[in-house]
């Protein structure tokens, strides 16, 4: 079974968000979209949330934060959510644990990871991030391919006049390690912090037309936001474009939950949130399952043509 918002778009997969805390800083960061909270969901509140969306039709977990692996019971949560039959289930991290954790998250049931790493020089990274742990995620990633969580995509937002002329340095990098490169294009909505990174903003429609010439081949991914792949010498590059790309939204699958326990419709909306962290509590799954098709038919394409934002 399947189940459909009101713009006929199926929802098959869930992010959770499951803690706030980073150790990174990176000054563009929308926190996948999550306002501060102090009360995390359990391990075994989100191993019921699961459950639910598993009945649902949902069939990827992805788990996101914050930094997730900065979770003492990341290991646990894992094991639980895997034990409900999901065909992925996926981690974005920031990496810098990642050599640490990556063969027990493979143990748990972790399918695959996402690592965000911006760019391979140093001074840029430390620009970036605030911090100088650009060595301990190369390592990670490497660790994340011995362990086979697999496939690794390396998630780049690509910046002008910061890391714009880096991409084929991370091509080869990614290359070499058997990871896809991600090209993420920089949001600059009103839920990012807004302290004028605008000006970094970078319109990927001219990569894709220059990767659409030398690609040996191109494939659309409709049912992940109509995003395109490009295999060139035997790697991939993936363009991640929501802002100019009315497709994106009308193709969006996801659904969302806060570290909180709340169901959040769309990663660029904070007003029309769900609070299911009663019915966790009081381990009510039917009254959880109400409050999903809820959420689910709240769900609106954030881009539209000629139109931003929702009713
Ligand atoms: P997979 O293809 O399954 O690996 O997922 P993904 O690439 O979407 O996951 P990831 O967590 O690595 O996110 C990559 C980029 O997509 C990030 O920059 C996110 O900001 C962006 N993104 C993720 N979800 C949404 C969404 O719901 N709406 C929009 N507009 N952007 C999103
Ligand atoms: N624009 C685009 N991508 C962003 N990410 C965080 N903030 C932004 C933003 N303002 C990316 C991170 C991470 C992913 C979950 O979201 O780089 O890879």
């Amino acid at each position: 079974m399947k189940i459909y918002d009101n713009y006929n778009r199926p929802v098959t997969s869930l992010r959770i968000s499951i803690t706030t805390k980073c150790n990174l800083n990176c000054f563009y960061c929308h926190k996948d979209g999550i306002v501060p909270s102090s009360q995390e969901m359990t391990a075994d509140e989100i191993e019921k949330a699961c459950k639910v969306a598993s009945r649902l039709g949902i069939t990827k977990i992805r788990l996101s934060g914050g930094e997730p692996l900065l979770r003492d019971d990341i290991i646990t949560i894992i094991e639980k959510i895997s034990t409900i039959g999901f065909k992925d289930i996926s981690l974005t991290t920031n990496g810098t644990l990642l050599e640490e954790y990556s063969s027990r998250l493979k143990e748990a049931g972790l399918n695959r990871v996402n690592v965000s790493l911006d760019t391979l020089d140093s001074n840029t990274y430390k620009f970036i991030t605030g911090k100088n742990h650009l060595e301990k995620v190369k390592a990670g990633i490497k660790a994340a391919v011995k362990a086979g969580l697999y496939p690794i995509k390396v998630n780049m937002v690509m910046m002008k006049n910061i890391n714009s002329h880096e991409i084929w340095d991370m091509f080869k990098f990614c290359h070499q390690q058997g990871a896809i490169l991600q090209l993420i294009e920089l949001l600059t909505t009103e839920q990012c912090p807004g302290n004028g990174f605008e000006k970094y903003h970078y319109n990927l429609a001219e990569i894709e037309k220059k990767l659409s010439k030398i690609a040996d081949k191109v494939k659309t991914r409709k049912f992940m936001q109509d995003r395109r792949k490009y295999y060139i010498n035997g790697g991939e590059i993936e363009i991640v474009r929501p802002m100019d790309n009315t497709r994106f939204c009308e193709n969006c699958t996801r659904m969302r939950i806060t570290p909180d326990g709340k169901l959040k419709p769309c990663l660029l909306r904070n007003d029309n949130l769900i609070d299911m962290k009663k019915a966790l509590q009081e381990d009510n799954l039917e009254k959880l399952r109400r409050l999903f098709i809820k959420a689910i038919k709240n769900r609106y394409p954030y881009y539209q043509k000629n139109k931003k934002g929702n009713p």
